[in-house]
C-alpha cells in the first residue's frame, strides 16, 4: 500500500489502579486530533492501550491477594476498556503488554538489538522508584519533605527511590547521544513544545550513561530470549508497543508487515510531560539501535493538578472520569479539558469553572442557538428547510467568517492547540448569535411581505449550525451527530464523512430537508454540587 497513515498514541497506562482523569485527559486529545485528520480525508490510525508488567503492578496484584495476570485482567475489563467508552474514544486499537503478539516482538526486537551489538551484562547498584518504575539518576531526586526531611525522594512521588543491586544487561545508550543530539538538530519539531525540545536537549548534552535493559529482580515480566532468568526492564517493554501492535517483526508478506510497512513511523506520541525522558530520549535511541525509523513528534502536555500537585493514582487523588461525565456528558468533558486548558500547560479542574462553562458556552452559546433555529424553522416552515433569497452583508459576513475560521482552526489543530482551535469555533457561534439578535426573524415572520428575507435568514442559520457540527465533531461527537439530524445534515451523508477542507463552502444544506427539533443538545443541569 503506498499511502502512510496518521498514526497517533497514547501512554500506555500502567493497570496498577483504575483510569482517572488524567488518563482520560490524553486519550481525550489523542482522540480529537485523529478525529479531525479523518475528516481532513486521510488515513488514520490511533492506538491505545495498557502497560500490565512491572514492580508496581506486580505489588498491586500481590496486595489484592491474587496473581498479576488475575489482576490485570480484570482491571482491563471492569476499568480500562470501559472507561474508552465513558469518554467516547475511536480508537483503532487497544494493545496490552501481555498479548503473545506484543511479547514475542519484544523478545525479537531486544534480540535484534544485541545481535548489533548495542547490549551487555554488568552489575547495576542505584536507586529505583518503583512509582516512575525509573532507575534514577544524581540529578534526578531532590531533597524530601515532611517525614522523608532529610532524605532524597522522587519529585514526581514524594517518596525515596529503592536501593537496587542486581546483575542486569545493559543498553549502551551512551553510544547514541551525539546521534540523537544531531537528529534534533535537524528537526526541531521533533519534541513539542518547546520546553520539552529544551529539556530534552540540555539532558542531552550532560551526556547520556548506559541503562539497565533487564531486571533480575522481578518477575512479572517478559523474559529476555538469551537469559530467560530475567525479564525486560518494564519501560523497555512498554515503550516498544508503539511498533509491536502495527506489525513490527512480522513475518514479510503478512498483513500484519504492511501494517508497520504503512503505518510506523507514529506521526505523534501524546505523552504526559512527566515521561517525556522515555519517550524523547531512550525510545528513539531503542529504535536507533534496531534500525528502525524514529517517530516524527512527541508531545508532551501538562499535568491536571489537585491543590496544586499531579493528580496520581499513588497519591489517591485521582477522580474517575465518570463522576464528571455522569453530570456534565462525555460530550462537554471532552470539550472542557480541551478548552479550558492551554495543551502543553498544566491546569487544574474545577467543578465550578467546568458548570460556568457549560452553562455559558454549551447550554446558553451553541444549544440554545440550535434549539432556536429548529424551532423557528418549524414554526415558520412546516420544518422543511426554506431556500434562501438574496443575501445581505449580515449574511456574506458570516459566510466570509466561516472561510476565515476553518482553516484557522485546521492550523491551530496542526499545532495541537486544541484550545485555539475551539475559541476560533466558540467566536464564531457569538456571532451567529449576535446576527440572530440584530436580524430577529421572529419580527420578519409576522409579515409575510418578509417571507423571502425570513428564509434567507434562517436558511443562513442552518448552514452556519452546519459547520460548527463538522466543526465540532471531533471534539463532542454525540452532540454534534444529535445536531446534524436536527438540521437535515443527514441528507449530505455521515457526520464522520465531512470534509474540514470543504466546510466553508457555502450552500451545502438542501432546501427542503426535514429539520426536526428534539431533545436539548445540552441539557440545564439540575444543581451544581460534585455529589
Ligand atoms: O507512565 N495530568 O503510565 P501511567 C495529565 N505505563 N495527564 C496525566 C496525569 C495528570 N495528573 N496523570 C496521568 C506510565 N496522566 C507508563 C507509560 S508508555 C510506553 C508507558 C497521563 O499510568 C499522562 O499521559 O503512570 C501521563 O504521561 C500518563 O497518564 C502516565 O500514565
Ligand atoms: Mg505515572
Amino acid at each position: 500500500m503506498s499511502y502512510k497513515a496518521f498514526y497517533v498514541s497514547t501512554p500506555i497506562y500502567y493497570v496498577n489502579d483504575a483510569p482517572h482523569i488524567g488518563h482520560a485527559y490524553t486519550t481525550t486529545a489523542g482522540d480529537v486530533l485523529t478525529r479531525w485528520h479523518r475528516q481532513r480525508g486521510e488515513n488514520v490510525w490511533f492506538l491505545t492501550g495498557v502497560d500490565e508488567h512491572g514492580t508496581k503492578v506486580q505489588r498491586a496484584a500481590d496486595a489484592g491477594g491474587v496473581t498479576p495476570q488475575e489482576w490485570v485482567d480484570r482491571l482491563v475489563h471492569d476499568a480500562w476498556l470501559p472507561v474508552l467508552g465513558t469518554i467516547d474514544a475511536a480508537n483503532d486499537d487497544f494493545v496490552r503488554t501481555t498479548e503473545p503478539r506484543h511479547v514475542q516482538r519484544v523478545q525479537k526486537f531486544w534480540e535484534t538489538v544485541k545481535d548489533n551489538g548495542y547490549v551487555y551484562s554488568a552489575p547495576y547498584q542505584g536507586p529505583y522508584c518503583v512509582g516512575c518504575e525509573e532507575f534514577k539518576l544524581p540529578g534526578d531526586l531532590v531533597e524530601g519533605t515532611g517525614e522523608f526531611t532529610g532524605q532524597l525522594v522522587c519529585p514526581v512521588h514524594g517518596r525515596p527511590a529503592e536501593e537496587l543491586q542486581e546483575d542486569n544487561w545493559f543498553f549502551q545508550l551512551s553510544a547514541l547521544g551525539q546521534a540523537l543530539i544531531d537528529h534534533y538538530e535537524a528537526h526541531p519539531e521533533a519534541v513539542q513544545p518547546r520546553s520539552a525540545y529544551n529539556e530534552v536537549m540540555s539532558f542531552l548534552r550532560q551526556g547520556l550513561v548506559d541503562i539497565s535493559m533487564s531486571r533480575s529482580s522481578v518477575s512479572w515480566g517478559i523474559p529476555l530470549p538469551w537469559d530467560p532468568r530475567q525479564v525486560v526492564y518494564v519501560w523497555f517493554d512498554a515503550l516498544l508497543n508503539y511498533v509491536t501492535a502495527v506489525g513490527y517483526g512480522s513475518d514479510p508478506g503478512t498483513p500484519d508487515s504492511e501494517r508497520y510497512a504503512h503505518t510506523w513511523p507514529c506521526d505523534v506520541h501524546l505523552v504526559g510531560k512527566d515521561i517525556l525522558r522515555f519517550h524523547a530520549v531512550y525510545w528513539p535511541a531503542m529504535l536507533m539501535a534496531a534500525g528502525q525509523p524514529l517517530p516524527r513528534k512527541v508531545f508532551a502536555h501538562g499535568w491536571l493538578l489537585v491543590g496544586g500537585e499531579k493528580m496520581s493514582k499513588s497519591k489517591l487523588t485521582g477522580i474517575a472520569p465518570a463522576q464528571i461525565i455522569d453530570h456534565f456528558g462525555s460530550d462537554a468533558f471532552r470539550y472542557y479539558f480541551m478548552r479550558a486548558i492551554a495543551f502543553g500547560q498544566d491546569g487544574s479542574f474545577s467543578w465550578e469553572d467546568m458548570s460556568a462553562r457549560y452553562t455559558a458556552e454549551l447550554a446558553n452559546g451553541l444549544g440554545n442557538l440550535a434549539s432556536r433555529a429548529t424551532a423557528m424553522v418549524n414554526r415558520y416552515c412546516a420544518g422543511l428547510l426554506p431556500t434562501p433569497g438574496e443575501y445581505t452583508p449580515a449574511e456574506q459576513a458570516l459566510i466570509d467568517m466561516v472561510a476565515d475560521i476553518s482553516p484557522a482552526a485546521d492550523a491551530a489543530v496542526e499545532e495541537l492547540d486544541f484550545a485555539t482551535a475551539i475559541g476560533h469555533v466558540r467566536g464564531f457561534i457569538e456571532a451567529v448569535n449576535g446576527y440572530v439578535t440584530d436580524v430577529e426573524p421572529w419580527v420578519l415572520a409576522k409579515d409575510p411581505a418578509h417571507a423571502e428575507r425570513l428564509h434567507t435568514v434562517l436558511y443562513t442559520i442552518c448552514e452556519c449550525l452546519r459547520a460548527v457540527a463538522v466543526l465540532y465533531n471531533p471534539v463532542m461527537p454525540a452532540a454534534m451527530q444529535s445536531m446534524w439530524e436536527h438540521i437535515g445534515g443527514a441528507d449530505l451523508g455521515p457526520l464522520g464523512e465531512q470534509r474540514i477542507d470543504t466546510v466553508a463552502t457555502w450552500g451545502q444544506l438542501r432546501p427542503g430537508s426535514r429539520i426536526t427539533k428534539g431533545d436539548a443538545l445540552f441539557p440545564r443541569l439540575e444543581d451544581t454540587d460534585a455529589g
